[in-house]
Parts: C-alpha cells; structure tokens; sequence
C-alpha cells in the first residue's frame, strides 16, 4: 500500500493544459511582477472570500507581517494568538515589533479559546489573531465581540481556511483584516510562494499595498520604507486557474472529511475532529487525537500509509521561544494535542477506497499500540 499524505502531482496533471499557455503568454511578453494576474487574482479572491479589497503578496508570512505593520504594531504592544499553530503566525508578530502572548485552544475544535482572552488582556493589547486551524474557523463571534469591547483589532490567520464557512460568512471576512497562505499544500496552493491580505478596509489595503512594494504607489515615488514582497505574475495565473476549482476540491474534502468521520464514529482510541456550532470547515487537514501517537505514526508509515504532524511542538516549548520562559503545564489543551494529533492523508484526489484503508489502518495500529503499552 502507498498512501500518500497529499499529492499534487495529481492535481496538476489535471489543470496543467490550463496553466502552461497562460506561463507562455508570460514568458513571451515579459512582465513577470504585477500586471493583468495579480489584479486578476485580487480581485476574484476578493469576491470568494466576500470582501471588498484583496492584496497579492510572497507569502502568507508577508501578509501577516505588512497587516501589523500597516496596524502601526509597535514595539511592546501585545498580540494574544495561540500556541498550536505554524511559527508564522508569531514570527510576524515578532517582526513587526510586537510581542505574541499566548492563549490556550479548545480540546474538541483545536481552536482559540475565546473564554481565555480576557485574563489575556493588559494595557499593551493591541489585538487578537485566531487561526482558523485545519480549516476550521475559530469561533469568531465572542472572539470580536471581546474585541470590541477591549478597542482591540482582529487579524484572521486564515492561511488554512480558504472558503471556509462561520454563521454564514466567510474565512477571511470578519476581522479587521485577514492572512491566507499560498503555499503549494493549502487548499488552494501555487506553484511556489504567494499570501493574499483581504481586509474591508480601504486605508489599510493601501498602506499594505504600498508596503509589499517598497512603500511606493507610484515607481520611485517612496511615501514610507516598505518591503519586497510582491507576487509574481506567474503565481497569480496559476492561482487563478486554481481558484476556478477550488469550490469542487472543497466540496471533495468536506466529503472525504465526512467518510473518516463516519468511519471512524466508533473506532476505540480514536478522537475524530469536532465542527464548532456555525462552522462549515473546508478541511485543509483532518487532525484526530491517538494515544501513543508516533508509535502509532510509525506503524502506520511501515504499512504505507502517510500521516503528517501538526504540530509536534507548541510554540511556547520551542527553543525560539525559550527567553519567553514559559515552562511547559501552562497551555494544558495545545500541550495535549501536541502529543495526540495525527493528520491523515487528505487531498481532493483521494479515493473513498485509500480513505477506507487509511481508516483500517489506524484502527490496527492504535490496537496494537493498545496492547503493546499493556
Ligand atoms: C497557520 C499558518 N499561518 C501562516 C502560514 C504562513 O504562510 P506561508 O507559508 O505562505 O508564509 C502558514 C503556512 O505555512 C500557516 O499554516
């Protein structure tokens, strides 16, 4: 058996016809920053996610970055954020000059725990950045309403969360502004590196318009220092022709999501994801929680099937953030997932078939974990 954990190779064999004539057109005319893709892309994203400014960047990390920056984050202002997410979602906080201050998740959603965000909140607070982790969106209504009661902002990390759902809006659509990652695995991914910034806001996409580009509107006219963190043109046409398909690939994960769930429902020693109330998550992963989890990692890789680890370290307990001195026992819930979560495979191109082996799989490793730890 050979399971990957994701395939692209599978999704570009399909649309591959469509990309290549639009990179000809490129190369032939040369215009490989900005241009008739990037505006393209912005403004077909923009109308997915339901908000009226979208702005092409490098990376989800830029996004991130050149949100805070344009939020005038500076030096000892506190961002509360949480501890069971990738490195980006501090390291922009960092490096806009803030100070990420962490709060525990949700044991059944994986998500911000919006009743730990007050005790969170002190004078230096500037704002709260849920993850909509997995692809689910974190429970945003008491999330923005503490917010608002604090004058605080809220920046959606919604890098895995592309079209997903909460109480009818969209990912990306409830903050004050919002990050999603273009990185070739997210649910809707490049063919290297590209973020988007979405926000309501007309200022602030265009002070962080003019930070990805050197702080210029116009060429070497520079209102402020900016940043080289523009997307490419050869990006924005691939992620075009993706996002055309990318409510299908969605509509192929929920149902994928669905059969693990149903075959999983009853399997001993495996915790399946919950949905949060409101929520229609697009599934960039399927995250359960095991017992003995790598050796059950292990046992499943020796049978050919793939899993991932999101994410074996929370950000609290990892050397980076050592002189933050917060020991381990403090964020009890992300600790936890951090030794029980597994990621099987999921891609849109899986079969019902792999996902039944997959399925089979765990139910065999984590028995003969069981009896093994006896
Ligand atoms: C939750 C989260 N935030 C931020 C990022 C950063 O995105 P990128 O890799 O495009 O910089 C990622 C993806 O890697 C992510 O998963």
């Amino acid at each position: 058996m050979n399971i990957p954990f994701l395939d692209l190779k599978a999704q570009h064999r399909a649309i591959k016809d469509e990309i290549l004539p639009l990179w000809a057109a490129i190369l032939e005319q040369g215009s490989f920053i900005g241009g008739e893709h990037v505006e393209g892309l912005e403004r077909e994203f923009a109308e997915a996610c339901g908000v009226r400014y979208a702005v092409a960047v490098g990376s989800g990390t830029d996004a991130l970055r050149l949100i805070f920056i344009a939020l005038g984050l500076g030096p000892g202002d506190e961002v509360i954020t949480v501890p069971n997410t990738f490195i980006a979602t501090t390291e922009a906080i960092t490096q806009a000059g803030g100070r990420p201050v962490f709060v525990d998740v949700r044991p059944d959603t994986y998500n911000m725990d919006p009743e730990a965000i007050e005790a969170a909140i002190s004078p230096r607070t500037r704002g709260i950045v849920p993850v909509h982790l997995y692809g689910q969106p974190a429970d945003m209504d008491p999330i923005l309403r503490i917010a608002a009661r604090h004058g605080l902002w809220v920046v959606e990390d919604a890098a895995q969360a592309h079209l997903a759902e909460y109480r009818g809006r969209k990912a990306g659509s409830m903050g004050t502004a919002a990050a999603f990652s273009f990185y070739p695995g997210k649910n809707l991914g490049a063919c290297g590196e590209a973020g988007m910034i979405t926000t309501g806001d007309a200022e602030l996409a265009a002070k962080t318009r003019m930070l990805r580009d050197h702080g210029q509107a116009r060429k070497y006219y520079h209102d402020l220092e900016g940043y080289n963190a523009r997307c490419d043109a050869l990006q924005a046409a691939a992620l075009r022709v993706k996002l055309k398909y990318l409510p299908a690939w969605t509509e192929a994960r929920r149902n994928h999501a669905q059969l693990y769930r149903r075959l999983l429902g009853d399997a001993a020693g495996v915790v399946t994801p919950a949905i949060g109330a409101g929520t229609n998550p697009v599934w960039h992963l399927f995250v359960v929680q095991v017992d003995g989890r790598d050796e059950v990692m292990e046992a499943m890789n020796g049978a050919g099937i793939h899993c991932g680890l999101h994410y074996p370290i929370p950000l609290h307990l990892q050397k980076a953030y050592a002189a933050m001195e917060i020991g381990a026992g403090a964020f009890p819930v992300a600790e936890e997932l951090s030794r029980r979560a597994l990621s099987l495979p999921m891609f849109p191109e899986l079969t019902d078939q792999a996902i039944s082996d997959v399925c089979r799989g765990l139910e065999g490793a984590v028995r003969m974990n069981g009896v093994n730890a006896r």
